[in-house]
């Protein structure tokens, strides 16, 4: 990848901005629209992800695969709301005089049920921490509002997709906020294309980090894990000691150091972080901020409790 060698280098250079004036440094405003069109990026996702998921998978497929009929129909329950929140969004962006994101095209290399339920279960975790990181930019109350009863529908989705495959459906006392680029980077990994007409967003992705597929399961606290850095590699910048995973949560991130091995970086999973878990790579062990996120979030699902898998 073009940008691999030097993207810690370049985080170093953008910590020293941060020495001049406040008003020279501070990126521009988000406005509501940008944050409302964000949210609509991740529904569009969503909601093709359930529509193609149904039109690839029948119920007799959910059914051998183990997904009761009850489960079927939840599942086009959650497919319906997301083309709800796409229309919800749509008609308030519009309403509100801004142009909305049209849906763009994706590849979520889906090959059977097992595999579109997992990932289902995944993309509404993200879901969650995806309005819940947004929250604190969102000017309008009336917005806040309708951005808050989306996202305690996610969680629900979240909580019973979750148990459906029989993970503890609330792993944690708190879920973790992701910035809008943090989150943008795992929903990238799904996007082929966009409509050249979607207004431009401020956001960016980081280069992607994945877990090593072959990763020994459970993960679970103290367990070490690769996480990959797939097509590039990472080398700490003149000046910068060493890369570090941060995991995030709301109380603020645990540092741990991440041992460069071959394809990517050893990492111990620090204690405290249960269910689905956020890892970034930093060149920093203080603060996880956009100029020294090197890479990631690379998702973690760590158990807590032996009966769930
Ligand atoms: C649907 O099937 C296609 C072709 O096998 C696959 O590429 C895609 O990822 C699947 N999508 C979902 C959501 O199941
Ligand atoms: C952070 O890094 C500094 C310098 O490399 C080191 O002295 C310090 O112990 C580290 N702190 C943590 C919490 O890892």
């Amino acid at each position: 990848m073009k940008f691999s060698q030097s993207i810690i280098a370049v985080s170093t250079a953008v910590g020293i901005v941060t020495a001049a004036p406040l008003t020279e440094r501070q990126a521009p405003a988000i406005t509501d629209a940008d944050i409302l069109n964000y949210a609509l990026t991740l529904e569009h996702l969503e909601d093709k992800f359930y529509r193609e998921g149904l039109a690839n998978f029948t119920q007799a497929q959910f059914a051998a695969a183990g997904y009761d009929a009850t489960f079927y129909a939840n599942i086009m329950r959650v497919s319906s709301d997301e083309t709800a929140h796409v229309d919800f969004l749509t008609t308030a962006l519009t309403a509100a005089g801004a142009t909305p994101v049209a849906e763009c095209t994706y590849a979520f290399g889906i090959t059977d049920v097992d595999m579109f339920v997992a990932t289902a279960s995944v993309l509404e975790g993200v879901g969650v921490s995806a309005y819940l990181g947004a929250a604190a930019d969102i000017l309008s109350k009336d917005y806040l509002t309708a951005a808050g009863s989306i996202l305690t529908v996610e969680a629900r989705h979240s909580s019973y997709l979750r148990s459906s495959i029989k993970e503890s459906p609330f792993a944690q006392p708190f879920d973790t906020p992701l910035t809008i680029d943090e989150v943008y980077t795992i929903a990238a990994a799904f996007i082929t294309s966009c409509p050249a007409s979607n207004p431009k967003l401020p956001v960016k992705a980081f280069p992607a980090l994945t877990l090593d597929p072959s990763t020994p399961m459970p993960i679970k606290s103290g367990s070490v894990v690769t996480l990959l850095t797939p097509g590039y590699t990472l080398q700490p910048a003149s000046g910068v000691a060493t890369i570090y995973a941060a995991f995030i949560s709301v109380t603020g991130p645990t540092f741990v150091a991440a041992t460069p091995v071959s394809g990517g970086f050893s990492v111990t999973i620090p204690k405290g972080f249960y269910g689905q878990s956020y890892s970034v790579l930093t060149s920093c062990n203080e603060t996880v901020t956009d100029d020294t996120t090197a890479a990631g979030p690379a998702l973690i699902e760590v158990r807590q409790f032996p009966q769930y898998r």
